[in-house]
């Protein structure tokens, strides 16, 4: 089924598997499968366009983190794709057993500022495909102005998941990484990486499929097209700091409650159910000439 409201669009298939996309930020923010979420979103994202939403999949495009230099430094962080109302191209395929919708944005979507801000010519096609036990997120990039752009593309995927304390992140092993919260590069030994505090790290160039592990097995297994490079990202108490970031509980309270242990553990509970694994093309800029195309895609297997 498909229905288009005024603010977004939610797909779903005969067998109850449901997505839920709004038109800011063509940012999907609900993706249920056998009545389970499997997408975390904040208690307290905004969802009403004034900022980017915390959680679901936010769209990082034409640059990753904050630029300080050359033609992309008076772009945000993570560009405006996620800032903009992207229009709905409609209902481009479905079946029994998947449905795709498509969403557009071009400079005629930005706002003068943002115009200027990253003055070329581009067409964005963006593709969320719902199938029984998978999610595929897609994206076509035109140039189709006179001048070179360079752009960085990221599905900003936050991973809802039963319990951080269980899960180990698979596949990543042998890649370098820059480390964001020790300003470190290093190559990942792990096979099992644990998230047991603050991780920010970009991994470039990974070769294949990478899982997410809760007790052992697999919960989430990511596969790329074209998308090199994988992000893994958890805020910790950091989330604190964040003024859209819930549930607050763990931290509203705390002058309450005297045992620190009580504490601690009401802390860790919203960070505990998410781990944002983002795939991309973050390593690197991505150089498109005039009249090119570039597409990339990732898909989350159950
Ligand atoms: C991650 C970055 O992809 O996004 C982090 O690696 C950043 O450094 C995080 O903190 C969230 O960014 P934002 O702009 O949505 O708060």
């Amino acid at each position: 089924g498909f229905v288009s409201e005024s603010d977004r669009v939610k797909l779903s298939l005969p067998t109850g598997e449901s997505v839920e996309i709004l038109l800011h930020g063509a940012t999907v923010i609900s993706w249920v499968v056998d009545g389970q979420e499997k997408l975390f979103l904040s208690e307290k994202a905004t969802l009403d366009g004034s900022k980017p939403v915390r959680g679901g999949i936010p769209l990082v495009f034409p640059v990753f983190g904050k630029p300080t230099e050359g033609p992309v430094a008076a772009l945000p962080q993570h560009g405006f794709a996620r800032l903009c109302k992207w229009e709905l191209l409609g209902r481009t395929s479905e079946t029994d057993t998947s449905i795709q919708v498509d969403f557009g944005l071009g400079p005629e979507n930005l706002t003068a500022d943002q115009r200027e801000q990253w003055p070329y010519i581009f067409g964005l096609i963006y593709s969320v495909n719902l199938s029984k036990n998978s999610l595929e997120t897609k994206m076509l990039v035109r140039n189709e102005g006179f001048k070179t752009f360079d752009f960085n593309l990221l599905f900003h995927t936050y991973l809802r998941i039963p319990d951080v304390n269980n899960l180990t992140v698979e596949g990543l092993k042998g890649t370098n990484y820059k480390c964001k919260v020790t300003q470190s590069e290093a190559v990942e030994e792990a096979v099992e990486l644990p998230i047991n505090s603050e991780v920010d790290r970009v991994y470039a160039n990974v070769p294949g499929t990478v899982q997410v592990k809760d007790r052992g097995q697999a919960i989430f297994k990511i596969d790329r097209t074209n998308l090199e490079d994988v992000v893994v990202w958890n805020p910790w108490d950091g989330a604190r700091k964040m003024a859209d970031f819930g549930p607050e509980d763990g931290y509203k309270d705390m002058s309450k409650r005297p045992t620190a242990l009580l504490s601690r553990i009401r802390v860790l509970m919203p960070l505990g159910l998410l781990v944002c694994i983002e795939a991309g093309a973050v390593s690197k800029w991505h150089t498109l000439e005039p009249e090119s195309i570039w597409e990339g895609s990732t898909i989350i297997n159950l």
